[in-house]
């Protein structure tokens, strides 16, 4: 079964990732990825380091002739301020003392990841946690979003809200004037009347050195019936999306569907009741159940929300924490950073929404090359439909 693993330091040399078990026959499209990869960069709020880098995707294995081969793909995605790390980061030189971290921020990895791995430097927990491993698996869900296209899946993200502001949620991404707003918001949000107001928010929290997090929503439409299982746990496809989106950092919540909301409705407003049209295609009227009901895909629009947390590093001396070597307490030390992130992490969420997705499609049409997997739907449709 598909399966992917990243490596890499935010300021080691490069971003490392291997896919395994790709299909064969698929042409990649290395101008979608980079712009996928621009889109991650992008966003008002974002900190210095997004001027210093321009993603871009460097295939290594399981390409050729611009077609996948079946073999593991591999990639990497450097990291030009690399150059300006050499020092702290070199793989052999030893660590300057004084370049050492002893001090946790609030909200990171780093207090139980030095811990827990019993370091003495800090930074060897924070450059492999950061979000700069989100260029890799904005990377692979492009490559999953390549494959998925060629079966009519769409995918479409967006910002719901940043800093607080209760945001309508129950609308179609696809939408042409919705995607459009998205498209023309360097915030990502499909609502331009919100612009200016969120705006004003990001720059008053830079200048108090704060920061916000946000809600954002992703959607896939055109996934055909059945992706998932009802029959095992973990075969559920809404558990996985969870599993993908939650390990994105930063993000404390995912809502399928109405979500939250699901909990305060009677039972006659909630559920989806089912219809059929002439062509014999299901539809329904609502999409409460976010397009999965018992673990299985229904056919309508697979709706996602998901919460990120505001950015934990704070320009100003905000947080309490404890120097880990000398037991004092302290203030929380500064590293470059984000304000607000939410408009990239959007885009995070979509890619791993296409992943998730990606992997049952292949479950359930896979094959070893792409003519196998359009003969297995082409059959499934058939079955379904006919
Ligand atoms: C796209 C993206 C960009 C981020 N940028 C920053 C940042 O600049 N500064 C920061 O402190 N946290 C940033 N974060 C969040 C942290 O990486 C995250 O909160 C931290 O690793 C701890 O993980 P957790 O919040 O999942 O517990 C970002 C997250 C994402 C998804």
């Amino acid at each position: 079964m598909i399966r992917f693993m990243t490596a890499g330091e935010s300021h080691g040399k490069a971003l490392v990732t291997i896919i395994d078990n790709f299909p064969s026959g698929l042409k990649i499209d290395e101008d979608f990825i980079n712009e996928k990869l621009a889109l991650r960069q992008s966003g008002y709020g974002r900190g210095a380091r997004q001027k210093i880098e321009t993603d871009k995707i460097e295939f290594i294995s399981g390409v050729r002739g611009g077609l996948t081969t079946g073999s593991p793909i591999s990639f990497f995605i450097k990291n030009k301020d690399y150059e300006n790390w050499l020092e702290r980061m070199d793989v052999y030189k030893p660590v300057p003392e004084d370049s050492k971290i002893h001090i946790p921020r609030p909200g990171h990895a780093d207090f139980a990841g030095s811990i827990k791995y019993n370091l003495d430097d800090i930074r060897n927990v924070l450059e492999r946690s950061s979000a700069r491993e989100t260029a890799s698996r904005v990377a692979v869900g492009a490559i999953c979003e390549i494959l998925l296209r060629e079966f009519g899946i769409e995918f479409s993200s967006a910002v719901l809200s940043i800093g607080g502001d209760i945001a309508e949620a129950d609308f179609n991404l696809f939408d042409e004037k919705i995607l459009n707003n998205i498209k023309n918001s360097d915030l990502r949000i499909p609502f331009p009347v919100k612009e200016r107001g969120i705006k004003s928010l990001i720059d008053e929290l830079k200048k108090e050195g704060d920061s916000a997090g946000g809600v954002i929503i992703v959607q896939v439409k055109n996934a055909p019936i059945g992706l998932g299982s009802f029959t095992q746990w973990d075969e559920k496809l809404d558990a996985h999306i969870a599993m993908s989106m939650m390990s994105i950092q930063a993000i404390k919540s995912v809502e399928i569907g109405a979500g939250v909301k699901s909990g305060y409705m009677r039972g006659s407003d909630f559920q989806d009741s089912i219809y059929i049209n002439s062509g014999k295609k299901y539809y329904r009227k609502t999409d409460n159940a976010g397009g999965i009901e018992g673990g299985m895909s229904n056919g309508e629009i697979i709706s996602v929300k998901c919460a990120m947390k505001p950015i934990p590093t704070l320009m100003k001396p905000y947080l309490d924490t404890v120097d880990l070597r000398t037991g004092e307490q302290e203030k929380a030390f500064l590293e470059r950073s984000d304000v607000c992130a939410v408009p990239a992490a959007s885009v995070v969420c979509e890619a791993a929404l296409a992943y998730s997705i990606c992997l049952f499609f292949l479950k359930k049409f896979g094959g070893d090359s792409i003519v196998e997997i359009i003969r297995n739907y082409e059959g499934y449709n058939k079955q379904v439909y006919s």
